[in-house]
């Protein structure tokens, strides 16, 4: 998880490929980390919601709402993430 311009993001690796997604659940703001990973999805741990790493969408209630994902570029060994939201 890192702290991009005040928004919290967490950044995963799935097999090479990095992605990340607002640390934020949709259904109460619980922080998302900490919650175990399965394939590519991430399991909120407080009500047990399901986000897709790669889409930030919502896949299971009590989260309807996708948590916001964020452009991912690497460079030079370097991972890259900006909150495009306000752009
Ligand atoms: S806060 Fe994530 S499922 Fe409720």
């Amino acid at each position: 998880m890192v702290d991009v311009e005040g928004a919290q993001v967490a950044v995963f690796n799935l097999e090479g490929h990095y992605y990340a997604i607002e640390d934020v659940c949709t259904h109460d703001g619980g922080i998302l980390t900490g919650g175990p990973v399965e394939g590519d999805q991430i399991v909120c741990p407080r009500h047990g919601a399901r986000f897709s790493i790669r889409t930030g969408q919502a896949l299971t209630p009590p989260a309807f709402e996708p948590t916001a994902a964020f452009p991912v570029r690497v460079i030079g060994g370097e991972v890259q993430v900006r909150d495009d939201r306000w752009d």
